[in-house]
Parts: C-alpha cells; sequence; structure tokens
C-alpha cells in the first residue's frame, strides 16, 4: 500500500520549475559575491550529476559506499534487532532506496518506511516498486526537504516508536553546526525510545581520502565541474568551464575533506546582469564532507539528545554505521 504525502500538492510542475530556477539562480549569485566564493552543493544532483555520482561510487578509489554496503549486508540482522518490533521508519534522503532493502529484509514486523526526499520523480517511482517488493509495510512517501520541518505521516497501524535511517555518511556534508541542528530535529521527530540508524564516514590516512575525492577516470571532477555546466545551461551564465579545474584536499585540523572549483585564469563570471570576477587560481568552495572518529561523533550527537547504543565497522575501520536512541 502507498500513500503519497506531498508538502506543495498544489504548485504546478512548471511553477515548481521556475521556482526551482530562482532559488539555483539566486542562490548562485548570492556564494559567487561571497567571500570566499562558494556555490551551494546541493545544486550537484540534476539528472547528469546523479548519473555521474552513482558511476563516483563505483569508482575504485570511492570506498565509502560499497564499505557501507557490506557493513549492512553483514550486519543487518543486528541492526534489525537493535531497532526493536513493529516500528516505522524514515529514510531521509532516500533517492533511490538500494540500501533500504537489506535494512528492510531483517526489520522486525515494521509498520511503515517513509522515504523522504525533494526529487519528487525519482522518490515516487522508487516508492512504487519498494510497495510491490514489500506489500506487509505501508509505504508513505514524503516529498520535502529534510533540513526543514515537514510532517510525519501517520502508519494505519500504531507504531511501537520511530527510527531515522541517514546512510551514506551524508551528515559529513554538513557544517557540524548544521549537522548538529538536524540530529536534534532528528531527535525531536522521534521521540523517546527513537532510533537512528546513521552511517559516517570515518577519519583515516590522508592518502586515501584524498584519492577518494580525486578518482584517476576524472568522474568526480566532471561531477564537481557539471555545476558550472548548469550554470551556463540552466541560468544562461557566460564563463568558461575548461578554465575551471576539481581540487578536492583533506584538511586535517578540521577533519573534513573540501572541495572546490579552482579557476586557472583570470576570468569574469557574467549571470543575470551581474559581474563576478575571478583571480588566477582563485577557488570556488562547492563542499565539505567531514569524517568522524566514532567517539567524536556520539559527543556530538550526545549534546542533543541522542545515546549511543551501538556501532558496525568493516575490517579496515574506514566507515561506521551507528545506532543511536532517545533516552
Ligand atoms: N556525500 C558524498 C561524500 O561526501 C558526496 C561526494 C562524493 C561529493 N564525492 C564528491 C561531493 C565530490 C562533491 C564532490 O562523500
Amino acid at each position: 500500500m502507498i500513500r503519497p504525502h506531498m508538502q506543495h500538492p498544489q504548485t504546478d510542475r512548471q511553477t515548481m520549475t521556475t521556482l526551482a530556477r530562482d532559488r539555483f539562480l539566486d542562490d548562485s549569485l548570492t556564494g559567487l559575491n561571497d567571500s570566499p566564493k562558494r556555490l551551494p552543493c546541493k545544486y550537484f544532483y540534476d539528472r547528469r550529476g546523479s548519473q555521474l555520482f552513482d558511476q563516483i561510487c563505483e569508482t575504485d578509489e570511492y570506498y565509502l559506499t560499497r564499505t557501507e554496503t557490506t557493513i549492512m549486508q553483514r550486519y543487518a540482522g543486528e541492526m534489525g534487532q537493535c531497532l526493536g518490533e513493529g516500528i516505522r521508519l524514515v529514510e531521509l534522503g532516500s533517492g533511490s532506496s538500494i540500501k533500504t532493502r537489506t535494512l528492510l529484509d531483517h526489520l522486525i514486523d515494521p509498520v511503515a518506511y517513509v522515504p523522504v526526499d525533494i526529487s519528487r520523480e525519482h522518490l515516487l517511482a522508487s516508492a512504487e516498486q519498494i510497495s510491490d517488493e514489500y506489500p506487509d509495510i505501508e509505504i508513505l512517501p514524503v516529498c520535502a526537504d529534510f533540513t526543514k520541518p515537514f510532517t510525519l505521516p501517520n502508519p494505519s497501524a500504531k507504531p511501537s516508536h520511530s527510527a531515522v535511517y541517514f546512510p551514506g555518511s551524508t551528515i559529513g556534508n554538513f557544517q557540524p553546526q548544521a549537522a548538529q541542528k538536524l540530529l536534534h530535529s532528528m531527535a525531536q521527530m522521534c521521540g523517546q525510545q527513537g532510533g537512528l540508524l546513521i552511517g559516517i564516514d570515518l577519519q583515516k590516512d590522508r592518502e586515501i581520502l584524498e584519492r577518494a575525492y580525486n578518482d584517476d577516470e576524472g568522474v568526480t571532477a566532471a561531477f564537481n565541474l557539471n555545476l558550472l555546466h548548469r550554470m551556463r545551461k540552466e541560468l544562461g551564465a557566460t564563463l568558461d568551464v575548461e578554465a575551471f579545474e576539481h581540487h578536492a584536499i583533506y584538511n586535517q585540523q578540521q577533519g573534513r575533506i573540501e572541495i572546490y572549483l579552482r579557476s586557472q585564469v583570470e576570468q569574469t563570471i557574467h549571470l543575470d546582469g551581474q559581474s563576478v570576477r575571478l583571480e588566477e587560481g582563485e577557488l570556488i568552495h562547492t563542499e565539505y564532507s567531514h569524517k568522524y572518529t566514532i567517539d567524536g561523533f556520539a559527543q556530538m550527537a550526545g549534546e542533543v539528545g541522542w545515546t549511543l547504543r551501538r556501532s558496525w565497522t568493516d575490517a579496515n575501520n574506514y566507515f561506521a554505521v551507528l545506532h543511536l536512541i532517545v533516552l
């Protein structure tokens, strides 16, 4: 059974598209006029960007997805036990719910699965599929931006409690304050006895980390540069994409990979009647990917109501999946 919940059911597709373009334009102008310059990472994921990201996950260098999948396959049984019987499972940024199936297979009589994603098409298509594969679980997709408040749909059967599933080390793409804010809202959403199953990428040797974001085939570079292609195509920006290069380095002190677009020449970007000058070698920040220790993460989450219950890692200690609860 599938019952979609839309945050803006009355808004038609055309209006949505215009709104989305305006927001992209606004955010781009704000970011480029900021110092240092930046462009928001949420615009990576158009159709081409999503394809490129899937390709990144398959490169030899990008160990994250593969490692997390291994952990899930090996320990999903234990995770299901820990999460408990009769839960409502909420997945934030569910995309095509690939890792979720391993988890759903091992949950004990779950009452509902609530995939939350901003991309409506993706969300509904994958909800449809999941619903066919898991006829006994009520599927309640929510089309929403999970960084903003949204209403959790109620299943027809009452769940014992709710648990959030947040895989992919997506939490690492938020700066510490924003990450904490999000963790806090998850705790509020789940309430007492609520659970959180979250994937985090662990701190490790610089070489391994930097390689993961600088694959030999240049897929990651293409993914990063796609943002500039989008600005040209969708916003009519004038800029020389060829004169930019992908730049990703590990900032050990901050425990994060920093991703930039670097202009190899002095150039001026024209966008919506404005001119933005770039020096030769100037960086535009596009994304951070924070790397944690299990203790460090538990402390950050602890400050907003979560208590670490269990953790699972791979043999190399590259990645961890944590189970936390609200006491
Ligand atoms: N969530 C992914 C990560 O932090 C996103 C990502 C992977 C990414 N490679 C990238 C973002 C390259 C920007 C550029 O690992």
